[in-house]
């Protein structure tokens, strides 16, 4: 059965491989995203690890000459996507690449990325020679955001912009959208006609975020106008738990490479980042890790699957880790009784909860990738086991959506899973947890 699972996921990443890099979904997302693309290497890595190589390069060429790495590099034109290259404009900004690319970024996955694909490589020479290629351009990446996104000097970087958490429509930005008002725009939107609209982020929702868009090209991308005056300044713990384990793994990779001081700035960040994550960004009365405004100094309290990724990064002591993975069993997340599947994107037991709505509650699976791998870290090997399970039963049953509901009884009456279908990190996370015992 593993092995037609695996087919299966194969054919979805050979259908939506398009000659040097890999889309989402064909129609609904019609470009390379940047952490789609570190999630789908991981799917490569174990079928062709020279795609896995060609989709990092892909990525990075639309590197900006900042470090900065934009979320939709426009490799190619499409007319099935909102918002494209036209309303992005990246090319106000003087750092901007001669690919069109968009001008916000997404949670930095690519370090632990390439130390997983070194790991898998079978040939070590090929490998180095390929982190040899890569390694200062993910660096410098690091650099944009500890010297660009951190004015307090914190450890902390924000983002500007809900698309950068890649969580788009989670409940806790609710709190943030009543900050501000927005001008009606035109929204020529392709995805509510291409799926389910109920499934998707409200137009309400969407006029905030372009026009977030909007001042950031007034502003020429300028990271320092962003910093003064975007009314969205968000930290974000999955975001920085990413940059966090990307940290350690460029330590690592860094230190095979013989990168003395690269490692050592690494390092300096990384531990002030840890200390930071585990102060301003921990709740201890609701027992997560949740997200911080910087524009309007509060804390978000709201629980998500966010939550519990720093586990991926070995953020939390002990003590902490054991609050979080009380959620997961017979707690918030899988409620009393297990009766959900895990892990709901946002806290079940609150009124903005949405089983059905994108970022408000449904199932994704690169969530339920990082957080088993990070159960596994602190040997929760039995909710771990929960959390693999469920997600391989609502792949087998539905095939590789893009979101899944989490409600069990619910499921019993669906024929399908949510958002668009044969979706490539949905197929390229199945082969790695079917392949790897860790
Ligand atoms: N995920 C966004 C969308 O739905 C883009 O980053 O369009």
């Amino acid at each position: 059965m593993d092995n037609a699972l695996i087919q299966k996921a194969a054919n979805v990443l050979e259908e939506n491989w398009k000659n040097g890099f890999t889309i989402p979904c064909e129609g609904l997302y019609p470009f390379q995203w940047n952490w789609d693309a570190g999630f789908i290497a991981l799917g490569w890595m174990h079928l062709n690890p020279e795609r896995a190589q060609m989709e990092i390069r892909s990525l990075l060429k639309g590197q900006w000459s900042n470090g900065f790495i934009p979320h939709i590099i426009f490799h190619n034109p499409s007319d099935t996507y909102y918002p494209g290259p036209k309303v992005h404009q990246a090319s106000l900004s003087p750092h901007s690449p001669n690919i069109p690319t968009s001008g916000i970024t997404q949670p930095p996955v690519l370090g632990f990325v390439l130390e997983k694909i070194h790991q898998n490589s079978k040939d070590t020479q090929a490998s180095l020679a390929f982190l040899e290629e890569v390694f200062d351009a993910v660096f410098h990446n690091h650099h944009y955001f500890y010297t660009n996104r951190d004015p307090k000097g914190e450890g902390l970087v924000y983002i500007c912009h809900n698309w950068e958490a890649g969580t788009d429509n989670t409940p806790v930005w609710d709190d943030i959208w009543a900050t501000f008002e927005v001008p009606e725009y035109d929204l020529p939107r392709r995805d509510t006609q291409l799926i389910d609209a109920s499934h998707r982020p409200t137009n309400k929702e969407y006029a905030y975020y372009i026009h977030l868009i909007e001042l950031f090209k007034k502003w020429k991308y300028n990271d320092l106008l962003i910093a003064e005056k975007s009314p969205f300044l968000i930290q974000d713990p999955l975001f920085n738990s990413m940059l966090i384990a990307s940290n350690k793994s460029l330590i690592r990779l860094g230190t095979e490479l013989g990168r003395t001081d690269a490692v050592s700035q690494l390092q300096g960040w990384n531990d002030h980042a840890i200390q930071a994550m585990n102060t301003k960004l921990f709740d201890d009365a609701l027992g997560g890790y949740i997200y911080y405004d910087l524009r309007n100094e509060c804390s978000l309290p709201y629980l998500s699957s966010s939550s519990f990724t720093p586990l991926f990064a070995e953020i939390p002591t002990p003590q902490q880790a054991v609050k979080l993975i009380a959620h997961l069993k017979n707690g918030r997340f899988s409620g009393k009784n297990n009766e959900r599947y895990l892990c709901a994107s946002f806290d079940p037991t609150s009124p903005r909860y949405n089983s059905e709505k994108y970022w408000r509650g449904p199932i994704w699976i690169n969530l339920n990738w990082l957080i088993y791998n990070g159960l596994l870290r602190y040997e929760f090997s039995d909710v771990a086991e929960t959390l693999k399970n469920d997600t391989l039963s609502l792949i087998e049953k539905y095939g590789f959506y893009e979101y899944f509901e989490p409600s069990k009884r619910k499921n019993e009456t669906l024929s399908k899973g949510y958002g668009g279908h044969n979706f490539s990190w949905s197929a390229a996370l199945t082969i790695d947890l079917l392949t790897n015992t860790q």
